[in-house]
This record gives structure tokens, C-alpha cells and sequence, in this order.
């Protein structure tokens, strides 16, 4: 059987190495995308490949755009084809109260987490219309719905773009087999939140199911929404939240 190809970006993470893991384990040859912490990619790009997996490593920083436009034709060049987009990478950059946030933090959030996105997913679809269909799939935030903390605005306005952007090419890819979907995460336990410095213990109060989700939960809905379970379902928005 042809491997399926999966582009994940932003595999270096804590969500994206978990989404790598399970569509290796699920058959997929995986271009793992990184930013700036390449040697955790590469690290991780052997580990599914002495577990029989095929991986490449691609770096690139989306604060450039030309990158993240670049990156597509990288992928299609190196592996072939491309049958999955997931864009998973986002930045957290200046996690500050809004009260003090810069026009060009808020303009760095929107350029990585929707600019990048939408290049990104128009470079996909033309090679996913060309090859006859395909799926992306975006990661989303709770921060969408309620429009972050107030030193994540920028973040949670940056994923409702997203959920919109979701919803818009679901539209336009229907004709083209081309099913788009996104999956908003809740508070999943991955290192952003020691990096950030974030007091977990309150937030993990407010969440129906009095814990964090594990980055493998939000891996095994992607799986779910790539595979024959996700052939009829695409425009939506799919929680992976613990009940928030
Ligand atoms: N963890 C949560 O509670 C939570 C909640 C809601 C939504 N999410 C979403 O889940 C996704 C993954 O988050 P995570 O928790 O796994 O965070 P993470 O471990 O910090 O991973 C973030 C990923 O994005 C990449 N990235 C950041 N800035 C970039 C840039 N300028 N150019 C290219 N890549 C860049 C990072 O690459 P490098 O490290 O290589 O630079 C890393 O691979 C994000 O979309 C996030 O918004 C997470």
C-alpha cells in the first residue's frame, strides 16, 4: 500500500510530538516540521524510524513567511505528495496582560498562528486539489471561545481566526475531496505551560473533568478525523477539552 503523508507542524512541541507518534503508529510517512528547537525533532524523527516509521525534518520560522509558504513545496518535493496538513504550530510569544501588549506582539501571534496558517493551507490545497482530495486538520484553543486569559488575547483571537478559517476553506474544498476540521484543545499538559509560568491548579478547577488532557488524547481525535472516521465529517470544530 502507497504511505499516506502527513505534514505536522510544530512536531518539536509537546501536542505535535504526541500527533507525530500516533500517525507513525497509524502508518503515516510524517514530515515533521520544526522552529528553533531542531534537535528535538531529529531526536524524535529517529525514534519513529527505529520503530520501522518514515520521518524528514523540516526546519523553518514562520515569523518569515516566505518560509511557511516555501514549506509545502519542501514536503511534496522530498516525499512525493502530501495527503494531511496539520497545523499545530503557534506561538506563545509575549504571554503578557493586554494592558501592556505591543502591536507587534499582537502582530507576531497573528503572523504565526493565522498568516502562516492560511499560507500554509492554500499551498496544501492546490497540491491536494491537484492530487484529488485530502485533509487538513488545525488546532484550535479554548482561547477561542473565550478569548484567552488576560495575557492570552492575542492567542485567543489568533484561534478564533483560525476556527473561521476552518470553517471557510470546508466550504471551498468540498467540491475537491479537500475536508477541513478543527480540533479545540483545552488545557492539555504539554512543558508551555511551565514555560509560561502559569498557575495550573486554578485553571485545571474551572475545567468539568478536574484535570489537564494528555497531549495523546488530542493525537488519537486527529488520527480519527485523517482515517476512514473522518470521511463524512469536515466545516467542523471538535472539542478535546474535558467538558469546557
Ligand atoms: N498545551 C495547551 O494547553 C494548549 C491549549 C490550547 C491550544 N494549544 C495549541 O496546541 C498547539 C501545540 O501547543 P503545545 O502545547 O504543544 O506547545 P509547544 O510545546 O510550545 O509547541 C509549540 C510548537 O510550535 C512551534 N512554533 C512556535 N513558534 C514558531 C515559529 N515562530 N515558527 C515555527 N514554529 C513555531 C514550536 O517549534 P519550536 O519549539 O521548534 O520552536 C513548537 O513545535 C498550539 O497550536 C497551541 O496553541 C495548546
Amino acid at each position: 500500500m502507497t504511505r499516506r503523508v502527513a505534514l505536522i507542524t510544530g512536531a518539536s512541541g509537546g501536542v505535535g510530538s504526541a500527533l507525530a507518534r500516533a500517525f507513525a503508529a497509524d502508518g503515516w510517512t510524517l514530515a515533521l516540521h520544526c522552529g528553533a528547537r531542531e534537535a528535538r525533532a531529529r531526536r524524535l524523527a529517529a525514534e519513529l524510524r527505529r520503530a520501522g516509521g518514515k520521518a524528514e525534518v523540516f526546519r523553518a520560522d514562520f515569523r518569515d513567511l516566505r518560509r511557511a509558504q516555501a514549506l509545502v513545496e519542501r514536503v511534496t518535493s522530498k516525499l512525493g505528495r502530501l495527503d494531511l496538513l496539520v497545523n499545530n504550530a503557534a506561538s506563545m510569544a509575549d504571554y503578557r496582560d493586554f494592558l501592556e501588549l505591543s502591536p507587534a506582539a499582537w502582530e507576531e501571534a497573528f503572523r504565526v498562528n493565522v498568516t502562516a496558517v492560511f499560507l500554509l493551507s492554500r499551498e496544501a490545497f492546490k497540491a491536494m486539489k491537484r492530487r484529488g482530495g485530502g485533509r487538513i486538520i488545525n488546532i484550535s484553543s479554548i482561547a477561542a471561545k473565550y478569548g484567552g486569559s488576560p495575557k492570552s488575547l492575542h492567542h485567543g483571537a489568533s484561534k478564533a481566526a483560525v476556527e473561521a478559517i476552518t470553517a471557510g476553506l470546508a466550504r471551498f474544498g468540498a467540491p475537491h475531496k479537500i475536508l477541513v476540521n478543527a480540533i479545540r484543545l483545552g488545557v492539555i499538559d504539554t512543558d508551555i505551560h511551565r514555560r509560561l509560568k502559569r498557575d495550573m491548579k486554578s485553571r485545571v478547577r474551572l475545567i468539568p473533568l478536574k484535570r489537564m488532557g494528555r497531549p495523546e488524547e488530542v493525537a488519537r481525535m486527529a488520527v480519527f478525523l485523517a482515517g476512514p472516521g473522518g470521511s463524512f465529517i469536515t466545516g467542523q470544530v471538535l472539542p478535546v477539552t474535558g467538558g469546557e
